[in-house]
């Protein structure tokens, strides 16, 4: 594949419904105005080559063998796009936030890394076939997650899914006590939010998942979509290499769960 490449194409070439486009616009917006400030964050890139080393891992393990047409939804500034290219699978990377895929499109040509890129919505994907689907931490953000995993299924039928996730949301028992830590923590120590805002209240309630990604609630989804062998694991190498560099009272609160969910 050559070198990143960048091809536009909106919501309204999807053909998606007209209802959404402003809920959309508002997530579009909140995305374009994040990305130069998204790397940052500590969970938003890899923090040292271990934990480099344990996303690669994954993705070794929940790939076909390479060279494989993977498309990576929600892809942003390319926390796996990048290292599945690397692995030398035909990466597409699709996001409705052209200024996300512009840091992926930089970050891969620093890299001399082939990425093909898409704006476009994640529940209008190009027909394929590709070999694997994958996405990370964007279902919570999605108005239609099943919608969503079935136009995936049917773009890619004889492949395979992953979907990364972090049980952040207050429904995981202990989390709502440490993320308030967390966030107590990070204005304590003067360190910048994870993000440039948050989403307006009338867009967190369009989100089904918008209260966190339960995974119960994610396999379900999963299934409902049409995937088969569905299999759920926690990432216990990615928590541990991303949280053993941490400052002290952070390793205290422990980790954001982080799992997988993968099907065929
Ligand atoms: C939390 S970021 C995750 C980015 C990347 N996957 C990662 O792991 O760092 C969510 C991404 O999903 C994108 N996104 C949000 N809603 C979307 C939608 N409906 N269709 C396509 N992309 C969407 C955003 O633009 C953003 O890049």
């Amino acid at each position: 594949m050559d070198p990143a490449t960048h091809d536009g194409r909106d919501r309204a070439e999807a053909g998606a419904p007209a209802g959404d486009e402003a809920l959309i616009d508002q997530v579009r917006r909140f995305w374009d105005a994040d990305a130069e400030t998204y790397d940052h964050s500590a969970t938003h890139w890899p923090q040292s080559p271990a934990e480099e080393a344990a996303w690669t891992a994954l993705l070794r393990a929940a790939l076909p063998d390479p060279p494989a047409r993977v498309l990576d939804v929600g892809a942003g500034t390319g926390f796996l796009t990048l290292p599945a290219a690397s692995l030398g699978h035909e990466t597409l990377a699709l996001d409705l936030s052209p200024a996300m895929l512009g840091v992926l499109v930089r970050k891969a040509r620093a890299a001399q890394l082939g990425v093909a890129t898409r704006v476009a919505v994640a529940d209008a994907p190009p027909p394929g076939p590709f070999d694997a689907v994958m996405c990370r931490h964007l279902l919570w953000t999605l108005p239609d997650p099943v919608a969503a995993l079935t136009a995936w299924r049917a773009a890619a039928p004889h492949g395979q899914l992953l979907v990364v996730e972090g049980a952040w949301g207050g429904g995981e028992p202990g989390q709502a006590w440490r993320q308030q830590a967390r966030r107590a923590l990070r204005w304590v120590q003067r360190r910048r939010p994870a993000h440039h805002g948050t989403y307006d209240p009338a867009v967190w309630e369009a989100l089904p998942l918008g209260d966190g990604t339960d995974p119960s609630v994610l396999v379900e989804a999963v299934r409902r979509a049409g995937w088969r062998d569905v299999a759920l694991s926690r990432l216990h190498d990615v928590e541990w290499a991303r949280l053993r560099p941490r400052p002290a009272p952070e390793r205290w609160l422990g980790p954001v769960p982080q799992f997988a969910v993968r099907a065929r």
